[in-house]
Parts: structure tokens; sequence; C-alpha cells
């Protein structure tokens, strides 16, 4: 097992990551003493590992709260029904929520946590790929409003994140490799190395060997505790922000075509490819390591071409995604891989060039 930690002052926690980690009691023992717990879930992830979870946490009465699946439900009527829920089993300020599932029910169970009774502890049991190396850590939880995504939240950070890779042996193929786009952004944004590492091992990674993947998802979480701990409220102009490198495309991409149609990681995957070709466009990315990074993505069975979006509607859903600021669109562009760079001083040419290509 290995633990890393989030530097928070009074707000850190640790992330454990391993093995047959849902017997290890010893790791949560300290987070429920004297509290009542209610655990969070979904209808596909509780038929599979709820029953294992209630065991770990050992208490008599524990409540389990059933959502159905599925980002359309990452909304308002969800937390909502969580509230009722809590209420009518009489839980108090001495809560423990539990978010036993993917992103989506950490988002919520998160949220639900920052704001029942202003607020009561939660542990994060991310079960995605993607919610392991990305969403479960940091602090950002929220659910989603018919006007726009994640535009309701809070900054809330968790007591401990308990990453269990066995998990994924029953995760889809189709998200291991949303959840992997992520893995690669790390590389590209801040670790040269890891995305050489990812060269060598994506093809094991791809067969959920666990010490490859234990590796992947250590490193990423790493490079994601330091982001964090340097910046926790994305505050400091550029460093948090660079996470969202390819994710202005991929927004856009999200949702003109539907949420849902493409899943998140696929078309931030694609939105990296467009980002990664403005670099090389700019002069500052090589034409040999932007032929990698599309090898990389493509090798995670991820999508390198974006669907066909007209460029002005693709142009007006970047400019409303809510990391434009007073009509300029912000770019996480690289200088090489291993470092990227926020910025608004690129060609708009570029941009429009990038924008009308089919194919990259
Ligand atoms: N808070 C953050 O910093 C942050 C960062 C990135 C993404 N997000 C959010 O995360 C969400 C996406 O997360 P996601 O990709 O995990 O989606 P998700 O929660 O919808 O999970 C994907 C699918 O896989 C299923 N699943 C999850 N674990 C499984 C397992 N072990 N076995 C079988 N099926 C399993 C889920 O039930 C679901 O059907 C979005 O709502 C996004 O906004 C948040
Ligand atoms: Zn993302």
């Amino acid at each position: 097992m290995k633990t890393i930690k989030i530097n928070l002052g009074d707000r850190s926690y640790p992330i454990f990551i391993g093995q047959k980690l849902f017997k290890e009691y010893a790791l949560i023992k300290d987070y429920i003493h004297n509290k009542r717990v209610a655990i969070v879930t979904n209808t596909t992830i509780e038929p599979l590992y709820l029953n294992e979870i209630k065991e770990l946490f050992g208490h008599e009465d524990i409540l389990s709260i059933v959502l159905p699946d599925g980002e359309k439900y990452k909304t308002h009527e969800s937390l909502n029904s969580i509230y009722d829920q809590l209420l009518a089993n009489k839980y108090g300020r001495d809560s423990l929520l539990i978010a036993l599932g993917g992103g989506v029910i950490g988002d919520i169970t998160g949220y639900a946590a920052a704001t029942y009774m202003r607020g009561i502890d939660f542990i994060q049991i991310p079960t995605s790929l993607l919610s392991q190396v990305d969403s479960s850590v940091g602090g950002k939880t929220g659910i989603n409003h018919s006007l726009g995504k994640n535009m309701i939240g809070a900054f809330y950070q968790p007591k401990c994140v308990l990453i269990n890779i066995d998990v994924l042996k029953t995760l889809p193929d189709r998200e291991l490799s949303a959840g992997l786009a992520e893995v690669i952004k790390y590389g590209l944004i801040r670790d040269k190395s890891f995305f050489a590492w990812l060269e060598k091992e994506m093809h094991v990674l791809l067969e959920k060997n666990p010490e490859s993947l234990m590796h992947a998802i250590s490193v990423s979480c790493e490079n994601k505790a330091n982001v964090v701990s340097e910046d926790e409220f994305e505050s400091k102009k550029g460093i948090r922000a660079t996470l969202n490198f390819g994710h202005t495309f991929g927004h856009a991409i999200e949702n003109a075509m539907g949420y849902g149609k493409w899943l998140h990681g696929e078309a931030v995957a694609c939105g990296m490819v467009m980002a990664s070709f403005i670099s090389k466009e700019q002069g500052w990315l090589s034409e040999q390591d932007f032929e990698r990074i599309k090898r990389l993505i493509s090798q995670a069975n991820l999508p390198i071409n974006p669907p066909a979006i007209d460029e002005k509607r693709f142009l007006d859903l970047m400019l409303s995604d809510k990391k434009a600021i007073h009509g300029q669109i912000n770019l996480v562009l690289l200088k090489k891989i291993g470092n990227a760079f926020l910025t608004a001083d690129y060609s708009s040419e570029i941009l429009i060039n990038t924008l009308q290509k089919k194919s990259f």
C-alpha cells in the first residue's frame, strides 16, 4: 500500500492506494469514532461493493443511500434525496458520509457533506479510474444546473481517500480508457518521465495489470496532490489551472454532442491533441513530440479527432466555458512534454485553423 499526503494545514488528509483495502479496518477506524455513517452509492455499484464497505465500517446501523447511475442524475434532486434520507433518519452533525462510486457520486456526496448541517465529515472511496486519479483528490465538489455543468458547488476536502485498485476489475474498458486520458494529462503537463513510462506500459495498463495500475494511479495522485497543495482554490494564476489542459476544447465537445455521448475523458483526450497542435504551430512543441502525444492517446483507445462541430459554435462554446474571462480564452498550452502553462498569448488564427481541422 502507498500513502500520499495532501498538505493543506489543518485540512490535510491521506490518500491510501493499494489492493485489498476494503479489508483494512485500521485505515479508517480513526475517522469513524463516535460517528453515524451513511454510504452514498449508485445502482451499478451497490450490488458490487456495498456489502464489503458496510462490513469494513463495521457498524450495525449504516444508512445506504442508492442513487440512479449517470451524469444526468448529478442534480439538485439527487442532492435533496440525500438530505431527505439523512434528516428522516435523524443524522446530526456527528455524521460521516461515504462516497462510494465514480466522480458523479464523489462530487454529489462531497457537496452534500459540505452543506448538510453546515458541513459534516466525508470519505471518498472512488471506484472509476477517473475518480481515483482526479475527481476524488483536491476537494472540488458539486452538482450540475440545467444551465451548466458543475455550476453549483464548493471546495470541501474529505477526511481521507481510499483507492482500492481491485475495483477496477469490474470497470468497463471504455471507462478505463476515459480515466487514462487524465493519467496521460499529468505526464503532459508536468512529468515527462511519467509520459515516457506510459509509452512503454500502455498495453499492460489496458490489461489492468495491478502493478502498472498501482504506479499510474500513485504518480497521478502525487502530481494532483502537489498542484492542489500549492493552489487549493485555483487562485494563483496558472498553477491549478494547468490541470485543465485539453479541457476547454473537451468541455465544448461534450457540450456540443450532448452530455454522455462522448465521455469526459474522451473529449479531454481529443482536446489535448488540439491544444498540443496549437503548441506545435506556435513553434513551441516539436513535430516529433506532437506525434508521440497522438500515438499514446490512440494507443489508450481514445479519440484524436474531433466530431463535426461548426467552428463558430466551437468557439462560442469555448467562450462560455467557466474558465473564459472577459471574453478572452485562456488556454493551457505546452512548451514541451512535461511543461504546460496558461496563456492568452497565442495566435487567434492558429486557434481558428485548429477548430476547422477535421483530423490531426
Ligand atoms: N471534482 C473534481 O475535481 C472532478 C474532476 C474530474 C471530473 N469530475 C466529475 O466526475 C464525473 C465523471 O466521473 P466518472 O468518469 O467516474 O463517471 P461516473 O461516476 O459516471 O462513472 C462512470 C461509470 O462507471 C461506473 N462505475 C464506476 N466504478 C465502477 C466499477 N468499479 N465497476 C463497474 N462500474 C463502475 C459508474 O457507475 C458509471 O456508470 C463528472 O461528473 C465530472 O464532472 C470531478
Ligand atoms: Zn477532467
